[in-house]
């Protein structure tokens, strides 16, 4: 083997990984049609309403509706649904805060489950053992690169006459038994934050199948208001977390290009799976069966320090040194991002 980098052997990559995010000329083209337009937000969101609908087509959601951030997307979910102060969901701590604060926000209370071992997502045998007269929902993380046990959550929300959501954030392109993540659920979100693999900057969009569900979360985005030819009459007290067409346009030059990069990450890291398996001390996360294409954020794995007898910080330090771009994400955990 060659002599490590750190201890002064040649670094195995010496090229930089490319910046992320950077525009193609896809996402250029949108623009510049949009910023040559007269519809750059409200009145004319038609780019808006084309990113929503050619994004839950690709997913096979009947609904997209697109909003300013996953964040708020996870809020007006539960409150679209109906849930309410003192409401009980049932979610993970192993997740983006956000998870928990749409939760917190209105007033509801998260229960949190324990999460697998081998895949970092909720533990769906430890989830009945939660749930009260006063569940309502479940809010499932599909985390890094990872999916949740989609069948025991849809067999179990039904079962329990519970809302399933799917927090998707992480995951846009990634499809189990050829349906796409966030439809498994009553509704379910993604972002588009300047990390994540599609990325307008920041963005979000909540998809569904229940046309009503869908009318009431496009009301809670846009102000309460109900549009021509819904059939929704309640107004709510919404609040405005619309998209702009500038976000929706870049978004439709990155959707043309979601299934080629989806498709590369997957193999990239699926190479990495079978490569890391072969140390002893490294654990990968295990991908869940069923699964047709996984998308990928960042690829994390796991460090076992007493095993590898060396710390995290100092392997991360030798990733460093040879070129690969790590990140310290959770204590023992190291993640890749993946820029392609
Ligand atoms: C699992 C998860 N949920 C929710 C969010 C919130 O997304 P946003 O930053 O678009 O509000 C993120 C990421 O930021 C996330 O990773």
């Amino acid at each position: 083997m060659n002599k490590l980098a750190l201890l002064g052997g040649k670094p195995i990559r010496t090229k930089a990984f490319p910046i992320w995010p950077r525009a193609t000329d896809l996402e250029k083209a949108y623009l510049n049609k949009v910023v040559n337009s007269n519809g750059w937000g409200i009145f004319r969101a038609n780019t808006v309403f084309q990113f929503g609908n050619e994004f839950a087509e690709y997913h096979g959601a009947s609904y997209g509706i697109p909003c300013a951030n996953a964040t708020i997307a996870l809020q007006i979910q539960l409150q679209a649904l109906g849930i309410q102060k003192g409401d009980e969901v049932i979610t993970t701590i192993f997740t983006c805060i956000s998870t928990i604060t749409g939760i917190l926000n209105i007033g509801a209370i998260p229960i949190f489950v324990d999460i697998n071992e081998n895949d970092y997502c909720i533990d769906t045998k430890k989830i009945v053992e939660k749930i009260t007269e006063h569940t309502k929902a479940i809010i499932a993380v599909h985390l890094y690169n990872s999916l949740c046990e989609l069948d025991e959550l849809v067999e179990i929300s039904k079962n329990h006459r519970l809302f399933l959501i799917e927090d998707a954030a992480q995951v846009p392109g990634s499809f189990y038994k050829d349906k796409g993540v966030g439809t498994y659920g009553i509704c379910g979100s993604f972002s588009f934050q300047e990390a994540k693999s599609m990325t307008s900057g920041e963005g979000g969009i909540i998809l569904t199948n229940d046309r009503e569900l869908s009318e009431l979360i496009n009301s809670y985005i846009n102000c309460g208001r109900i549009r021509e030819g819904d059939i929704i009459t309640r107004r709510v007290i919404g609040g405005n977390y619309r998209m702009t067409n500038f976000q929706a346009a870049i978004l439709l030059g990155q959707l043309e290009v979601l299934k080629e990069r989806t498709d590369k990450r997957e193999s990239n890291s699926l190479y990495l799976n079978k490569e890391l398996k072969k140390i002893h001390g490294i654990k990968i996360n295990e991908r869940l069966e069923g699964t047709t294409k996984q998308g990928c954020y960042y690829y994390i794995f796991k460090i076992q320090p007493e095993i590898l007898g060396i710390s995290k910080d100092l392997f991360t330090l030798a990733l460093e040194a040879e070129g690969i771009q790590t990140k310290k994400c959770f204590p023992l955990y190291i993640r890749i991002h993946f820029l392609i």
